[in-house]
């Protein structure tokens, strides 16, 4: 290679709901490519970001915030900068799941779906952006949506999540094109199913019934999505904007 385009080396990474599954492991592949990162999640990620400064040797931090409340999310884009030096690059990450038929999902279940995977993207997204404005920075976000946006899963219902990540697969494009301008790249993931503490609790039958109809015949794991944020995060990719990668073992082909 020339140059190593893939390489995030010295730029500080914000990865939000890094304290297990997908975001845990992507932030651990981001410092290994360089990153210094810093989490943001529900519960307390120190001991995550005290681990990964320890084997990768960048620096890292966490901060409880929970991203459906756009006050403290702007206050902790602050204090991250702070604590970091700058920040450059986001992994957009944090999301819940509820499988329940819609005809029995109150109105509160639906909304709290729908902060977190929808209004939480937004809020962390547009705070970090304005972080970037008003440093004269560019910067690249990448949002996790999921193949739940495109196709519909069964045998359980989850309206609610499939419509959030529906949602944001095409906040992502709206924002790529807004911020294009400014020298900020939205992409979104949309993995299939990934083994994870959140799939890793739902009831065995319909795991089976999901590995039968994958045509890889396995779930994913969060290291088989690493390899694409990092590219979308880096300059590998600096042509690349508003696209929504799906990473499923085949699951949307078929
Ligand atoms: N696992 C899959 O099969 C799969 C497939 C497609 C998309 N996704 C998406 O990938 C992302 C990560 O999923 P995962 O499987 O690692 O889930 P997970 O439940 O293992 O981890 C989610 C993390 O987000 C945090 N979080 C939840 N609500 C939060 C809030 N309000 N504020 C801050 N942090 C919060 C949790 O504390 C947790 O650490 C989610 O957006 C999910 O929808 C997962």
């Amino acid at each position: 290679m020339k140059r190593d385009i893939f390489s995030l080396k010295g730029k500080v990474a914000l990865v939000t709901g890094g304290n297990q599954g997908i975001g845990k492991v992507v932030a651990g592949y981001l410092a290994d490519a360089g990153a210094h990162i810093v989490i943001f999640d529900l519960n307390d990620a120190s001991a995550v970001a005290e681990a990964i400064a320890k084997e990768y040797g960048v620096q890292a931090a966490a901060l409880v915030v929970d991203v459906t409340d756009p006050q403290a999310v702007e206050e902790a884009i602050q204090k991250a900068a702070g604590i970091m030096g700058t920040l450059d690059l986001l992994f957009n990450n944090a999301g819940i799941c509820l499988h329940k038929p819609a005809l029995e999902v109150s109105p509160q279940e639906w909304l709290k779906v729908i902060d977190v995977n929808l209004n939480g993207i937004y809020y962390v997204a547009t705070a970090f952006a304005r972080y970037l404005v008003a440093h004269g920075k560019t910067g690249n976000v990448v949002n996790t949506a999921s193949m739940s946006g495109t196709i519909v899963n069964i045998p359980q219902g989850q309206a609610s999540y499939n419509a959030s990540k529906a949602a944001v697969a095409h906040l992502s494009k709206s924002l790529a094109v807004e911020w294009a301008p400014l020298g900020i790249r939205v992409n979104s993931i949309s993995p299939g199913y990934i083994r994870t503490e959140m799939t890793g609790t739902v009831r065995k039958d319909w795991q089976d019934y999901w590995v039968s109809t994958i045509p890889f015949r396995r779930m994913g794991t969060p290291e088989e999505l690493a390899g694409a944020v990092i590219y979308l995060l880096s300059d590998a990719s600096t042509y690349t904007s508003g696209h929504d990668m799906i990473i499923d073992g085949c699951f949307t082909v078929v």
